[in-house]
């Protein structure tokens, strides 16, 4: 069906079905509309096991093969983000003549944008509705350019469609005033090639694999540049040189690659290379950096939180992320920048973020494939967000992290004990704090040296600014973990009693510890109990409705699923939940 002598557009329309989305899919599709001069007969296909409604259509003209991505918008997304070769070129924006410019054309208009599509074709169809009148016509174009300033696409064409009777899609009718391309015609001709960067290349590595002769082999699709045996490289992040020795694509040897190809290449030295590191050439080098400005979209029904751990997917590297602050939301019609605390679904923000660990990367202008990703959720494993980098902070390259020479065991081995963190989560009223206060004697009968961080009294100093919205609890936990961190790196035993309401949260504080050394203990009392006990009398001022956010009532608690402890406060005694506490600690 398509032909390999010829070039390929990959693109994808944004649109309505009612803005005659499906119309033009099926003109596209549909061998009958053949041109005049037979240059863009349009023979149509499907791509091997792939259903056409449903993932790509495929069609050829005598200039083109093309390749129409119709997937949901979705995976559009993560392809577009985290795959780069198989991204698309352009993007037909779809607008109904009599509608004009609406505001979902300007958010699809953005996403594209940020998917790092820089070509758009604006197809303003149901021409007909408007009696083909020109001046309708120009205005819809001059709204969307002013609009898409902003958006920084390299091309725009306007073009006016009726999908009725097929009017300028292969060849020109009813519309004499128009004196520019057909669709087709102009598909056919558009320059797209990426106006990216230094052409260096770069090859993110996805798989490390053992070869004969206990060679090893990086495998990746080359996201920039070409390669051939015996070029220079460098190793991202470690910095380590060497040279290629051999490319190798499904057991041929290659003299050489290049952008989109995916290949396995062996070195010259024996050097440490991992999936998530970048192959590049020499010259101007990706960066790798830990804290980021970027643009992102918020794609999931629940709202972002900033401070909540997401794993962020970047080329072939995972790692924790979070977002440290919001500087501005965009707003989509205008662009404004306007605060925000939080951001919703199909939300635009620039955003501070920050990593668990370095990553390398570019900043998406110079190489999408470099700068695009994804945001995931830790529990459900669902993208939550999509975004591209625009540049690290200065600050993530001038803090460096200072050795002393008196460390955690120094300090634990002078008090004879094993430092940890025992974190106790549970509804306000549950006896965390009883509990706490309790082991706290107890420990500290045995010699121990401990420290309470009780909710209601850090909230009295460190944590006085934040209120229970969730935005405020996420800042809670984190700001209390840290802390909690801190005193086990001093050799304390430290007792920590918040609600911890979230489990991504308690997540985020079990991650800053070694394995062992947080210990989670849920303190189960239900809801209705809590609210019997009520001893600060909070539950009955939360019905009357003269609290807000209160936990259990208006506000979720996420109980763990699989806590170290779990102490049911219901028919064991303070002093027993106590006893299992100690018992779990000494058979530690
Ligand atoms: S957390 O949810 O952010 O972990 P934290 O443990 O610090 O909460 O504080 C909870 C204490 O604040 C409760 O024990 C209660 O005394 C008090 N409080 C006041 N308002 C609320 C509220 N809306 N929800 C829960 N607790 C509240």
């Amino acid at each position: 069906m398509t032909d390999k002598n010829k070039d390929t557009l990959h693109f994808m329309i944004c649109g309505r079905v009612d803005n005659g989305k499906s119309t033009l899919k099926r003109l596209l599709y549909e061998s009958k509309y053949t041109s005049d001069n037979k240059s863009t007969a349009l023979r149509c296909g499907t791509k091997q096991n792939i259903p056409i409604d449903e993932a790509y259509l495929l069609f050829a003209t005598d200039r083109r093969n093309y390749i129409m991505d119709d997937r949901p918008w979705n995976e559009q997304f993560k392809c577009n983000m985290v795959t780069g070769a198989s991204k698309n070129q352009l993007a037909v924006i779809l607008i109904d003549a009599s509608k004009g410019v609406l505001t979902e054309t300007r958010l699809h208009s953005r996403i594209v944008a940020m998917m790092g599509i820089r070509h758009v074709v604006l197809a303003i169809n149901k021409m007909d509705l408007v009696g083909f009148d020109e001046a309708v016509f120009h205005r819809i174009e001059e709204d969307y350019r002013n609009f898409a300033v902003n958006c920084y696409f390299s091309s725009i064409q306007a073009i006016p469609l009726s999908t009725l009777e097929s009017d300028n899609i292969v060849t020109l009718k009813h519309m004499p005033w128009y004196d520019g391309p057909t669709l087709i015609g102009y598909l056919d001709t558009v320059q797209v090639a990426s106006a990216s960067s230094s052409g260096i290349f770069r090859m993110p590595v996805q798989k490390v694999n053992r070869l004969d002769q206990g060679l090893e082999g990086f495998c990746g699709c080359i996201a920039e540049g070409m390669v051939r045996p015996g070029d220079s490289i460098r190793v991202l992040p470690s910095g380590v040189t060497s040279r290629v020795k051999e490319i190798i694509a499904s057991y041929d040897r290659l003299d050489k690659a290049q952008i989109g190809d995916t290949v396995t290449l062996t070195l010259t030295d024996e050097v440490d290379v991992s999936q998530g590191d970048v192959i590049s050439g020499a010259g101007h080098l990706p960066e790798v950096a830990d804290q980021f400005q970027a643009k992102l979209l918020w794609l999931a029904e629940s709202p972002m939180v900033p401070g909540r751990p997401y794993l962020l997917k970047l080329h072939n590297q995972e790692v924790t992320t979070t977002i440290t602050r919001i500087k501005y939301r965009e707003e989509i019609n205008t662009g404004a920048h306007l605060a925000a605390k939080n951001l919703i679904f199909n939300e635009i923000a620039v955003v501070h973020l920050s990593t668990g660990q370095p990553v390398v990367f570019e900043p998406s202008t110079v190489n999408h494939s470099l700068g695009g990703f994804t945001l995931v959720d830790k529990h459900s494993f669902k993208t939550v967000g999509v975004g591209m980098i625009n540049f690290a902070l200065r600050r993530a390259s001038n803090i460096q992290w200072q050795v002393m020479e008196i460390n955690k065991q120094a300090r634990a081995a002078l008090k004879h004990q094993t430092p940890c963190c025992l974190w106790l989560t549970g509804l306000s009223g549950s006896g965390k704090s009883t509990i706490a206060n309790l082991l706290e004697k107890r420990l500290h009968r045995q010699g121990k040296h401990t420290y309470i961080l009780d909710g209601d009294n850090v909230r009295h100093g460190l944590n006085r600014d934040l209120g229970f919205t969730e935005a405020d609890r996420v800042e809670n936990i984190r700001r209390v973990a840290e802390v909690a961190k801190l005193m086990v790196d001093a050799g304390l035993i430290v007792l920590v009693a918040f609600i911890s309401p979230f489990r991504s949260e308690r997540r985020f504080a079990r991650e800053l510890f070694p394995e062992g050394e947080f210990v989670e203990i849920f303190v189960d009392t239900s809801i209705e109990e809590c609210e019997k006990r009520d001893p600060k009398g909070l539950y009955a001022k939360a019905r009357r409705g003269e609290i807000k956010n209160f936990t259990g009532i208006d506000s979720v608690y996420e109980p763990p699923k699989s806590p170290e402890i779990h102490l049911c406060t219901v028919g064991n005694s303070p002093d027993a939940c106590t006893d299992i506490v100690l018992q779990y600690l000494g058979e530690q």
